[in-house]
C-alpha cells in the first residue's frame, strides 16, 4: 500500500522544502535567533535573577488554565506592569505569540465582521484569521492604496472591521507605516490590530515598539508583544481595554483551554521588562550594526532584520551551507514561509555581535 506521508516528504525533498530541526551549534556564530538585544546571553542578568529568586519562592509550574486554579499575583503583576508602562487601560497575558494571535482575532471577529490584513502577515496572524467566522481580505504587502480601495468597496457591507499589520515584518524586515494605518482606521471607523512581536525591545524609546517609536500607543486597539525574542523568555501579551480584555477572559480558547505560563517564568519575564527602558545603549547598538552590515551585503533594511533573498530553494539551501562551513549559522527560509521564488537568508542581528566578525560573509555570498 501507498503511504502517503512518505509520498508527501519525498516530493518536500525533491522541491528543496522538506524540515528537519537542525542541530544547534555551538562552534557557529548565530545570526538567526531572535535575541536581539542578546539578553539571553547576559549572565550578569541571570545572576542577578537568581538572587531574587533564591529569596523568593516562585512555582516551577502554573498547573492549570488561569480560569481555574493557575491564575497567580505573578500574572497579575506582569500584566500591571506592562500596561502601565505602555499607561494602557489593560494588558492580558498569553502563552506565546502564537497563542495571542489565533486566540485574539477568532474571539473578537465574528461572522459580520471583515477582517483586513497585509499580504505578509506571521503564519500566526493567518492561522487566527481562519479560526475566525470573519470575511477576510488581503492587502499587497504596506500599499495603503490598496488597503483603502477595499475599505472604500466593503466597509459599509460588515459590522466591524479589523486592519491587521506586523509592525516590522518577519521575513523581510520592513516596517509598517503606523500614521497611514491610524489614518484609514479613523477615516472608515475600523479596530486596528498590530503585532509587534519583532518590534518590542528593539525600537521606541523605551522599547515599547514601533507604536511608542510612531506616538500613537493609544490609537491602536491592539497591540500584540512577544516575551520570546529581544525580551529572551516566553509568552506574549495584548494590550488594550478593560472591556476586551474582559471579553477575551471569556471568549478566547487559546488562553481559557491551556495551563497558564509558570511563575518563575513571569518572575524572569518581568524583570527584564522593567528594564526595557534602560537597554536603550543596546537599541542604539543594534540599529547602527544593522545599517553597516546591510551596507556591507548591498540590501536596504530599516530594521535588525536583514533578508538577502535568493530566489530558488536549491540555491538558498547552498548559500547556507557555504556559510556554515565558514563559521555562520544562517538558515534558508523557504516557501511556504515567505513566497515561491524568494526564497532567502535572513540575518537577524544581536547586540552583542561586532562588524569585524561579519565583514568576510560579503566574500562569501558573492
Ligand atoms: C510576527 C510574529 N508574530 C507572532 C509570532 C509568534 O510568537 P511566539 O514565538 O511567541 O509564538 C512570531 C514568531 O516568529 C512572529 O514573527
Amino acid at each position: 500500500m501507498k503511504n502517503r506521508y512518505i509520498e508527501t516528504l519525498a516530493t518536500l525533498k525533491k522541491e528543496g522544502n522538506y524540515r528537519s530541526l537542525p542541530a544547534n551549534s555551538d562552534q557557529l556564530l548565530d545570526i538567526c535567533s531572535n535575541d536581539y538585544l542578546s539578553l539571553n546571553k547576559d549572565i550578569h542578568l541571570y545572576n542577578d535573577f537568581l538572587e531574587d529568586v533564591s529569596r523568593r519562592k516562585y512555582k516551577m509550574s502554573a498547573s492549570s488554565s488561569r480560569l481555574l486554579s493557575g491564575n497567580s499575583s505573578d500574572h497579575s503583576t506582569l500584566e500591571h506592569l506592562v500596561a502601565s508602562s505602555y499607561q494602557a487601560e489593560a494588558c492580558l497575558l498569553f502563552n506565546s505569540g502564537y497563542h495571542a494571535n489565533i486566540g485574539i482575532l477568532p474571539a473578537i471577529a465574528g461572522k459580520n465582521d471583515l477582517i483586513i490584513a497585509d499580504k505578509f502577515v506571521h503564519a500566526s496572524i493567518i492561522d487566527g484569521i481562519q479560526l475566525s467566522a470573519a470575511t477576510v481580505k488581503r492587502y499587497k504587502h504596506l500599499d495603503y492604496t490598496h488597503l483603502e480601495n477595499i475599505l472604500k468597496k466593503y466597509r459599509d457591507n460588515f459590522e466591524q472591521v479589523f486592519i491587521v499589520s506586523e509592525s516590522i515584518f518577519s521575513m523581510d524586515g520592513d516596517l509598517v507605516d503606523l500614521h497611514q494605518l491610524v489614518a484609514l482606521k479613523k477615516k472608515y471607523k475600523c479596530f486596528l490590530y498590530i503585532d509587534e512581536a519583532h518590534a518590542v525591545g528593539v525600537r521606541g524609546k523605551n522599547g515599547l515598539g514601533l507604536v511608542e517609536e510612531a506616538h500613537v500607543t493609544k490609537e491602536v486597539d491592539f497591540i500584540v508583544g512577544t516575551f520570546g525574542k529581544a525580551l529572551a523568555s516566553v509568552g506574549a501579551y495584548v494590550v488594550c481595554s478593560e472591556v476586551y480584555k474582559q471579553y477575551l477572559v471569556n471568549y478566547s480558547r487559546s488562553l481559557i483551554f491551556t495551563t497558564a505560563l509558570p511563575p518563575i517564568n513571569l518572575a524572569w519575564t518581568a524583570y527584564l521588562f522593567k528594564l526595557l527602558p534602560d537597554f536603550h545603549y543596546r537599541r542604539e547598538k543594534l540599529s547602527a550594526l544593522s545599517k553597516e552590515f546591510a551596507t556591507l551585503i548591498g540590501v536596504k533594511s530599516e530594521s535588525h532584520i536583514i533578508p538577502f533573498i535568493i530566489g530558488e530553494n536549491k540555491d538558498a539551501i547552498a548559500a547556507s551551507q557555504l556559510l556554515e562551513v565558514n563559521g555562520y549559522n544562517v538558515l534558508p527560509i523557504r516557501y511556504p514561509t515567505v513566497p515561491q521564488g524568494t526564497a532567502r537568508l535572513r540575518f537577524s542581528l544581536n547586540t552583542d555581535m561586532k562588524m569585524e566578525d561579519l565583514l568576510p560573509i560579503k566574500e562569501i555570498l558573492k
